[in-house]
């Protein structure tokens, strides 16, 4: 190979790395407006889900989902919702969204929130109403309403209309992972392993 070539390719390489990382930082692009069935009206570009939330928040910590699952219109265009309500005391476990980052935005009561990076780093926050959090794409990550008596909400935004759920704790105890395996994997014994794995099964 010339060197003239192994620069064009270079060149080459160089440009084309932003482009990857712009293609890959949400879901596909469509190539029409939206995906939707024959005649549809502003309803279908409605999500009326949340309305629950005004009512009195739920006795155990609760994800309403606005992905397009939820909300078919979201398909091809990259973003979705997700509302947290988390009575006094209650957590949101570890876990994570394989496909897009989370920004969470806080709007009601205080929030201990927290996410591990690759490295194995810790990064805490205690939010306030009005704050804003991000856990970045792929990374483990939890939510505690360390609040004695009062409830919290939290909105959070996804760059993706799919995100997904990756939630470590069943995931690990309560999915068919060989208890000899879990058990070698935490440095423990397999009785150990049958406990926790008994806190997924009587629920
Ligand atoms: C454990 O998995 C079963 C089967 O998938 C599911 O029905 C159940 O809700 C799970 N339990 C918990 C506590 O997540």
């Amino acid at each position: 190979m010339t060197s003239i070539s192994l620069k064009v390719l270079l060149c080459l390489a160089v440009a084309g790395f932003p482009i990857l990382q712009i293609t890959t930082a949400g879901d596909p692009d469509i190539l029409v407006d939206y995906i939707a069935p024959d005649k549809v009206d502003g309803d279908f570009f409605t999500f009326t889900g949340f309305r629950t939330l005004t009512h009195p928040p739920p006795p155990t910590f609760t994800v309403t989902k606005a992905s397009m699952k939820e909300f078919p219109v979201l398909l091809g265009q990259s973003v979705s919702y997700a509302a947290l309500q988390f009575p006094a005391g209650s957590i949101n476990p570890p876990h994570t969204h394989p496909r897009s980052s989370e920004l969470l935005l806080l709007v009601e009561g205080t929030l201990q929130v927290g996410f591990v990076d690759t490295t194995n780093k810790l990064f805490t926050s205690t939010l306030k109403t009005g704050d804003m959090f991000l856990f970045p794409k792929g990374l483990v990550h939890f939510q505690h309403n360390a609040a004695n008596n009062f409830p919290a909400l939290a909105l959070s935004a996804f760059g993706s209309a799919n995100p997904g759920t990756v939630s470590i704790p069943s995931t690990l105890f309560n999915s068919s992972i060989d208890d000899n395996v879990l058990a070698l994997a935490f440095r423990t014994d397999v009785a150990t392993i049958r406990t926790l794995k008994k806190g997924f099964s009587s629920k």
